[in-house]
Parts: structure tokens; C-alpha cells; sequence
């Protein structure tokens, strides 16, 4: 029976309430009768589970607050469960006990999903119950619902983004104050950027979950966190930052799912975060502070940018109610939304298949005929160059080498091979550009 066939207002736990869940709960309040208007049917908080309710909890009624998660999921007049908690284990238990019992759940988790959409999506399936989460990625940034919906009838080439705020504000401080990574990161965690513990944003394990999500729903297949490979911010220095301006680029931290062909010439996914070399007409390098932005390339919408909060409480907030108002609807008037679409199975690539191009910033000795030692080193492993730059340096000359696309593990080789070069001094930088 529908909520709308019982007259039956929606019962809505709330799992946490930190910056995202004390912003649901305000706005769900601020807005009521808006809600039962969108909705077609009145939807009542029964409870907010805390980890510690004996804390004082400014304009929150204390009658909602409970300190165990699991009474308040199995109470009868729960429909739907929003899990905004935060990590992996425990949000688990608690999201696959609400769907076995046949409640909707919204959750912001991009941990959670990027690792456990499988057992979620089933439990939800079986239940014939919703499972949202817009909120994962890029928070405000409609980014889950566009591939979920608005580009189903599409088939999508590429997904590459900045999806992570804090590593976008770390390396756009960068590169508009000259600031050296540890002094930008400094900054970001003195303005409530960055985590006291930054880790997984620097590391691109943030953004890593993110890519799984948009590569999953963007390519109808099977991503977790595990098959994104992943490299963070912490290498890059304030003279990686300066030679991309000298050339025209900046550096950003991209989230990259693409559809690749590998030498045995099968369909595969790649999908990746590393630093990048963007041009600066590339509408992605005026990403600037910590904005999200998504650009997206697809066979018959083309090209498709999207760009705004990607954190915060409210653009959080903003994303889990939109799910919650969905949700509310199917419990009101009857029906659920499609559950995951995995059908295409397309296997995750290994990495050393996928193809980029690569800058890569040498110290050589300065003598004839070490051009020649260098470019014979890239021909035999079958590498073309792009551009080849020299400048003088203090001790030998500066080779700044750009290369056409190669395999990844050709390039790996390459750079393998030139550290036992003769002529070549260091390898000082090696870094990838985008397409
Ligand atoms: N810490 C993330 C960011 C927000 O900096 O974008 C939550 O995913």
C-alpha cells in the first residue's frame, strides 16, 4: 500500500548530524510545506540518530535525537532512511539493514557506493525499494542523476572532472600565489577547506570513489574504488606549477573514465585520477578555489560541462533532498526509480593499457649528440615526440619533452630506460596532459 492510499505521512530517519545531516534536517523544516507540495503527501522526521545524544544541539527538537541507529531504522513508521554518517563499515550495516526491511535510502557515501554498490543495488532491487545517491559526487552538481537519467538514451566517450574541492582550492592557490604545496595546503586547512587529516582528499582517494561511481553509472558497468587508479597532489611542486604556466597550462587534479580499446583490441574502462597538464583554454583550468566541475563527451549530446559546489552543507544538503523528494514520491504515489544498470559489463583495463600523453621534464648533460642518445631511447619503445624544448641549466640543459599518446606501460618503460641513460641526469618530472 502507498503512503498516498493510507494517508500516511513519509517517516524519514536521519543517520548523523554533522554539516550535511543538521542542513537536511533545517531545510526539511524551513520548507515543509514546499515538500508536501512537490511530493504530494506530508513527510515527518521520526528520529536523528547521533553517536553521542547527550550533546546540546542548537534548534533541534531533542524528542528526535537517538543515540541507537539501528532501533530508529526498524521502527514501522520509517519509510526511508538518509544516511549521511560518513565512512565505510558501519554506514554499511546500517544501509543493507534499512533496504532488507524495505526502507528507501538516500546517502551521501561516495566510500560506501564506490565500494559496496553491488551488495546495495541487490538489497535495494530485492526490496523493490530506491537507492539514491546524488550527494556522492560533486555534492550540488547534478552529476549522478545526468548519467542515471538524463543521458541514458546516450552513450558517453568520456567523463573527466575536478570532483574534489580541496585539491582544486590546494592547486589553484598554486598556481595564482606561486605558494608551495605545503603552504596551499596550510591555507586550504586554516579556511575549513581541508580536513585536519587530509589524506584521502591529497591522495585522490576522494576523488577516486567519485570516478568509480561516475564510471559504474556512465558506462553501464561494474567500477569499485580498487579499480581506479589513483595518484594525489602531494608530488606536485611550486616548479611543476610554474613551467605549466610557462606554457600555457595549469595543473589539475582530473577524475578520467573513458572508454578505451586495449592492444588485444577489447572494449575496456579506464578510470583514473592523477595530476594534469591542461591547457588554459581548456574550460576546465578556469575551475578556480573549490569548485567541482564535470565535462562530459558523448556520442550524441557532444560536449556537456557541468560546474558548481561540489561540498559543503547546504550544496550537500541540496543533493540528498532532491533524492529524498524522489524517493518520497515513489512512497506516495507508488513505483520505485530503475535500479543500477550494469548490463554492458565492460572490464576495467589495466592500467599500463590505457593511453596518454606524458611531459616529461629531464636534466641532461650538455654535450653533441645527446638529443640523438634520447630521442633513440624513446623510437625503441616505440614512442613519438610531440615537442622537445631545451633550456639551459646550471648544471647540464633543462629537456622538456612532450610525447604523441602511448600506452602507459610503454611510457613507464621509456622512463625506466632513460634513468640508466648516460646523458640524462634526473628525471625531474613526469607528468601526464590531457586530451
Ligand atoms: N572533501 C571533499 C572535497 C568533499 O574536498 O571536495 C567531500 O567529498
Amino acid at each position: 500500500m502507498t503512503s498516498s492510499e493510507n494517508n500516511k505521512p513519509v517517516g524519514v530517519a536521519i543517520l548523523g548530524l554533522g554539516t550535511v545531516g543538521s542542513q537536511v534536517l533545517r531545510l526539511l523544516g524551513e520548507h515543509e510545506t514546499d515538500f508536501t507540495a512537490r511530493i504530494g503527501g506530508e513527510v515527518q522526521v521520526r528520529g536523528v540518530a547521533v553517536s553521542d545524544a547527550s550533546k546540546p544541539r542548537e534548534g533541534v527538537d531533542p524528542s528526535l535525537i537517538i543515540d541507537k541507529p539501528e532501533e530508529l531504522i526498524d521502527r514501522e513508521d520509517v519509510d526511508i532512511v538518509v544516511e549521511v554518517i560518513g565512512g565505510i563499515d558501519y554506514p554499511r550495516e546500517l544501509v543493507l539493514r534499512a533496504l532488507r526491511a524495505g526502507k528507501s535510502v538516500v546517502t551521501a557515501n561516495k566510500a560506501l557506493v564506490a565500494a559496496h554498490a553491488a551488495e546495495l543495488s541487490a538489497a535495494a532491487d530485492e526490496a523493490g525499494v530506491d537507492l539514491f545517491y546524488e550527494a556522492a559526487v560533486a555534492a550540488a552538481v547534478p552529476v549522478v542523476g545526468m548519467l542515471r537519467r538524463s543521458l541514458a538514451g546516450d552513450k558517453i566517450v568520456r567523463i573527466s572532472g575536478i570532483v574534489n574541492g580541496t585539491t582544486n582550492f590546494v592547486l589553484d592557490a598554486m598556481d595564482s600565489t606561486g605558494a608551495s604545496y605545503e603552504d596551499a595546503l596550510a591555507e586550504a586547512t586554516r579556511l575549513g577547506y581541508a580536513e585536519a587529516d587530509p589524506t584521502a582528499d591529497v591522495e585522490g582517494h576522494d576523488a577516486a570513489s567519485k570516478a568509480a561511481i561516475m564510471a559504474a553509472l556512465g558506462f553501464h558497468s561494474r567500477v569499485t574504488f580498487d579499480d581506479v587508479h589513483c595518484e594525489g597532489i602531494t608530488g606536485i611542486t611550486a616548479a611543476d606549477i610554474s613551467a605549466a604556466k610557462e606554457a600555457g597550462q595549469t595543473i589539475k587534479l582530473l577524475s578520467i573514465c573513458e572508454r578505451i580499446v586495449d592492444e588485444d583490441g577489447r572494449e575496456a574502462i579506464s578510470a583514473r585520477v592523477h595530476p594534469t597538464l591542461v591547457d588554459r583554454s581548456h574550460p576546465l583550468a578556469s575551475v578556480s578555489e573549490s569548485y567541482n566541475a564535470i565535462f562530459v563527451e558523448s556520442e550524441a549530446a557532444g560536449q556537456l560541462m557541468f560546474y558548481g559546489n561540489g561540498a559543503g552543507g547546504n550544496p550537500t544538503a541540496s543533493a540528498v533532498l532532491g533524492d529524498l523528494v524522489g524517493a518520497a514520491r515513489n512512497k506516495v504515489h507508488g513505483g520505485r526509480a530503475p535500479g543500477e544498470s550494469t548490463y554492458a559489463d565492460l572490464p576495467v583495463a589495466d592500467f599500463g593499457q590505457v593511453t596518454t600523453r606524458r611531459q616529461i621534464d629531464m636534466t641532461v648533460r650538455d654535450r653533441a649528440g645527446v638529443l640523438a642518445v634520447i630521442s633513440q631511447t624513446f623510437s625503441e619503445h616505440g614512442i613519438s615526440l610531440q615537442t622537445v624544448r631545451q633550456e639551459a641549466a646550471e648544471n647540464g640543459a633543462r629537456l622538456i619533452v612532450v610525447t604523441h599518446a602511448a600506452r602507459e606501460h610503454e611510457i613507464a618503460e621509456t622512463i625506466d630506460a632513460l634513468g640508466g641513460d648516460d646523458e640524462v641526469l634526473s628525471v625531474d618530472s613526469v607528468i601526464r596532459l590531457a586530451d
